[in-house]
């Protein structure tokens, strides 16, 4: 549905040589599929989202919508491409002195629809997101997830095949965090639209994303399922939103406190999706007759697997105990999780 192909965007700066916002950046979007983009700030998220419309001119390399090369387009063509590619943002963007049927209908205004079509195209757009009721009332009246969805509903009104959303989420608290991602989950599966978001919270693509792009300074430097990614991060930038996600490894003062509490060995085993990690781990601690409780847990679905890790205190003789861990790290080496 979207294809980057070595995508770059360079700012001019003051003195010295110009910024490069994104860096050689390429990937392909599935239609039909959630796709996250995560990163700390200045990474050049936004950036990168604003490219794959347009607002942003490539430096060089080209932006591919539905197979069409943006960069060759006419400015009729492309405006037309950029009409079936919808945006929420942070902060709304709604106008305070429309109403909140005024908003949604705002970007129809252009769209050679007759007025009474025009209407009933927005009518339609506030019943999916649920706030038909409130199409009289004025952004201001409405609480914060309200808001977000009317720019839902607003940037669905044009009947896109692609949403982007910039931290669409991040000004809310977690509960209307929840209703608004269960809306853009209805978004995706009922009206097929091919969403791309950018999160800071890898909760978000923990429970919503398909596949999931990591950015430090302008470049993509993991991307991939997010099932793989959670599982086997490989760059530093992902290991910390990962574990962020998960909550699954105490470290620093928390490690601290449960080796104060613990006298045993403690040992952090992966959890994932395999069972056979399981077993195994059981059958070592009967072998060796080690006993042991637990000291620590994490354990999240992603995509609909178990994943995470379970920190055990060991209890037995020093030579049982080691055998175990040996044969544990054994297991890590070859892969076994
Ligand atoms: N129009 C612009 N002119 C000059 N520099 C820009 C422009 N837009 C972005 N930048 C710079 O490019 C870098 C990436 O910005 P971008 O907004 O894409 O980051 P981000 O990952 O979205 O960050 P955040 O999480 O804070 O939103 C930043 O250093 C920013 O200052
Ligand atoms: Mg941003």
């Amino acid at each position: 549905m979207i294809e980057l192909r070595d995508v770059t965007k360079t700012f001019p700066r003051a003195q010295g040589e110009d910024f490069r916002a994104v860096d050689g950046v390429s990937l392909t979007v599935e239609r039909g599929s959630v796709f996250g983009i995560v990163g700390h700030s200045g990474a050049g998220k936004s950036t990168l989202l604003r490219l794959i419309n347009y607002l942003e001119t490539p430096t060089s390399g080209s932006v591919l919508v539905d197979g069409r090369d943006l960069g060759t387009l006419g400015e009729r063509q492309r405006r037309a491409v950029r009409r079936s590619i919808g945006m929420v943002f942070q902060q709304f963007n709604l106008f305070r002195s429309r109403t909140v049927l005024g908003n949604v209908r705002y970007p129809l205004g252009q769209s050679g629809l007759s007025r009474a079509e025009a209407r009933e195209r927005a009518e339609e757009a506030l019943r999916f997101v649920g706030l038909e009721q409130q199409a009289r009332r004025y952004p201001e009246q409405l609480s914060g997830g309200q808001r977000q969805r009317v720019g839902i509903a607003r940037a669905l009104a044009t009947s896109p095949g692609v949403l982007l959303c910039d931290e669409a989420t991040s000004a809310l608290d977690p509960q209307t965090t929840q209703e608004v991602l269960a809306l853009l989950r209805r978004v995706n599966s009922e009206l097929g639209v091919t969403i791309v978001l950018i999160t800071h919270e890898m909760d978000v693509v923990r429970s919503l994303c398909d596949s999931v792009a990591v950015m430090a300074d302008g470049k993509v430097v993991e991307s991939g399922g997010v099932y793989d990614v959670f599982s086997r991060p490989r760059h530093p930038t992902t290991e910390s939103f990962v574990r962020s996600a998960l909550h699954d490894r105490p470290d620093g003062p928390a490690l601290d406190r449960l080796r104060a509490r613990h006298d045993g060995r403690l040992v952090t085993v992966p959890v994932s999706g395999d069972a056979a990690g399981g077993h195994e781990l059981s059958r070592l601690l009967r072998e060796h007759a080690v006993d042991f409780t637990i000291a620590h847990a994490g354990v999240a679905e992603v995509q609909d697997r178990p994943l995470g890790s379970v920190t055990l205190e060991l209890r037995g003789t020093d030579a049982d105990v080691d055998a175990v861990l040996d044969r544990l790290s054994g297991l890590e080496k070859a892969g076994t999780r």
